[in-house]
């Protein structure tokens, strides 16, 4: 029997993901979340950001599926009732685009292209002595879906591997430390720092002054996780004192960043527009409709999001 499951984003753009959902899954129903016929019926939601009309069209929801990785665009809306699902992807093709993300920026700094690019507007045409990637350190905050392929993907130019999560891990090649104890230490070990944590009360800015200054000097900082990690005034002012060589934003406090905010102007800043790993279409859809799948067969999905601990 087909079920009826809205598809509810903010920004629109939602048609090919239905089209999409309808190919393969054409018994889940799927539709924009404003054609719904039988609101009251509905369990089952595939959602990304959503607002609280979501909460008040579907009363009788029992699990929201997120279009993305990071859910807590979910776990913080106050109407969100305490005991539906979340469901989120895993990995679902960004895992690849965040190894380019990351290597492509890594490199921008252990090749000195920011130096490079400083002297070509000064007309300097000098050799710049280089650091081999075994020399070059860096460190991963959080090993899940995407942070643990980052590092397996970094670890295979040569570069001297590290990371951070809560529960202790086994990469080849990669050193893991664990928990807010070993914390200072991963940090005095590392020049270029990657963030892939989600959002939680306990990671909400993490990436602060007193954890950027146990940084060695010259470190770099590449946040593609969430705005909310970062404390922006701290970056801005260890950049300007020089204790910081660089930064990489790929997400902001505020998104779209505002037009006056002084972070498009600050030197040293390279910013991207959230784009370091996008859901695509039809991986996406393949893994949310097998986890609806799994749902109504009584099982578990995969990527059931812990409510308690916040991802
Ligand atoms: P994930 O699989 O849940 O991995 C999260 C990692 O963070 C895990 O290793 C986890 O440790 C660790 N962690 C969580 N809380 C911690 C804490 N308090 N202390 C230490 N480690 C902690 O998540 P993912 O799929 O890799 O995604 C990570 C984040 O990337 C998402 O939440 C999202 O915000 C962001 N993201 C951004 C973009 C973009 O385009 N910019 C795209 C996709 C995702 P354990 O392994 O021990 O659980
Ligand atoms: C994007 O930011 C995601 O969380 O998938």
């Amino acid at each position: 029997m087909a079920i009826e499951c809205p598809l509810f984003t903010v920004e629109g753009s939602s048609q090919q993901w239905i089209k999409t959902f309808n190919r393969y899954y054409p018994h889940l129903s799927v539709k924009d979340w404003q054609d719904i016929d039988h609101p009251e019926a509905v369990e089952y939601a595939i959602v990304w950001q959503p607002d609280a009309r979501l909460f008040s069209t579907f009363p009788n929801l029992k699990a929201l599926f997120n279009m993305g990785a990071g859910v807590d665009g979910i776990l913080d809306h106050p109407q969100l009732p305490d005991d539906v699902h979340i469901v989120r992807l895993e990995n679902a093709g960004m895992a690849e685009q965040m190894n380019e993300y990351f290597a492509y920026h890594v490199m921008h700094f252990h090749r000195h292209m920011d130096h490079y690019q400083q002297q070509q507007s000064q007309a300097k045409w000098r050799v710049l002595a280089g650091t081999q990637a075994k020399d070059f350190r860096v460190g991963i905050l959080g090993l899940g879906q995407l942070g643990s392929s980052v590092a397996s993907c970094l670890r295979s130019f040569g570069y001297q591997m590290s990371g951070w999560s809560r529960s202790c891990k086994s990469i080849e090649g990669v050193k893991c430390y664990t928990g807010a104890d070993q914390l200072g230490s991963f940090l005095q070990h590392v020049d270029a720092l990657c963030c892939l944590l989600p959002l939680t009360d306990n990671t909400r800015d993490i990436l602060n002054k007193d954890n950027m200054l146990l940084l060695p000097k010259g470190a770099i900082v590449i946040n593609a996780a969430r705005g909310g990690h970062l404390v922006e005034q701290d970056l801005v002012d260890l950049l300007n004192q020089g204790h910081l060589r660089g930064a990489v934003l790929d997400t902001v406090r505020t998104e779209p960043l505002p037009l006056d905010n002084p972070l498009w102007h600050q030197k040293g800043l390279i910013l991207t527009p959230h784009c370091a790993a996008q859901s695509w279409i039809e991986p996406s859809v393949k893994q949310i409709g097998r986890s609806i799948d799994a749902m109504l067969a009584g099982q578990k999905p995969a990527g059931l999001v812990e409510r308690e601990r916040g991802y």
